[in-house]
């Protein structure tokens, strides 16, 4: 419920709009230390879409997601199953300024930022929402099941029917090198054939509707 009436409507705004909202915002402390607001990146609308947690260094100094070394790693990832960047997905964060020291972003600063990425995920319009590590899990389906119960399981987002996979966040598989089976590295790999079966699936059905 919103008492006060100040969560700002954008469901009229068109893409650039909504940027542009973005790029002035001022709703939480963020806004006050960031270098550049990081809103996102990839093809509008989009089958696929992909939901970090925040930027970090390299994200505030350029403005695009996932350019680090963890981002460095996701491209990897998702190349091994013929995603490619920018054109086949659209990648953004639950908060569209560095927290700073790269902390978890704060339930208000969560919360303050949410009405971008609901508008974000009405204009991609996505089949499949990728949540990369906890806090993105935890944000956008509402449970707080740890992320080593949930990944590589299908959701659907809530009062939708967009289908939603919780994936190890890559910051974490840098923590974690082992490409053992059952290793995080391992499981993700098993997800990422999981996500590529999905999107041919979503493909054939196209074709087959054409
Ligand atoms: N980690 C994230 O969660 N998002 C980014 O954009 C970069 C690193
Ligand atoms: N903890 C997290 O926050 N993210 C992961 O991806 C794994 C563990």
């Amino acid at each position: 419920m919103d008492l006060f009436n100040t969560t700002p409507d954008f469901s009229s705004l068109s893409y650039p709009e909504l940027e542009k909202e973005a790029q002035k915002c001022q709703k939480c402390v963020l806004g006050k230390t960031r270098t550049n607001l990081v809103f996102g990146v990839g093809p509008v609308p989009c089958d696929l879409m992909l939901i970090g947690e925040g930027p970090g260094e390299q994200e505030d100094l350029q403005g695009i997601p996932f350019i680090g070394k963890a981002g460095q790693l996701l491209t990897k990832i998702l190349e091994s199953i013929d995603i490619k960047r920018p054109d086949d997905i659209y990648i953004s964060n639950i908060v569209k300024c560095r927290p700073p020291e790269n902390r978890t972003p704060s339930n208000d600063e969560t919360e303050a930022c949410y009405p971008f990425l609901e508008a974000q995920i009405r204009l991609v319009n996505p089949k499949i929402i990728l949540l990369a590590g906890a806090p993105a899990a935890k944000t956008i389906l509402k449970i707080s099941e740890p992320i080593t119960k949930i990944r590589g399981q299908w959701f659907k987002l809530p009062g939708t029917d967009i289908s939603v996979m919780p994936i190890f966040h890559p910051s974490y598989l840098l923590r974690n090198q082992s490409k053992e089976p059952g290793s995080p590295k391992w499981q993700t790999w098993q997800d990422m054939k999981e996500i590529r079966n999905a999107l041919d699936f979503i493909k054939h059905v196209k074709e087959l509707e054409n």
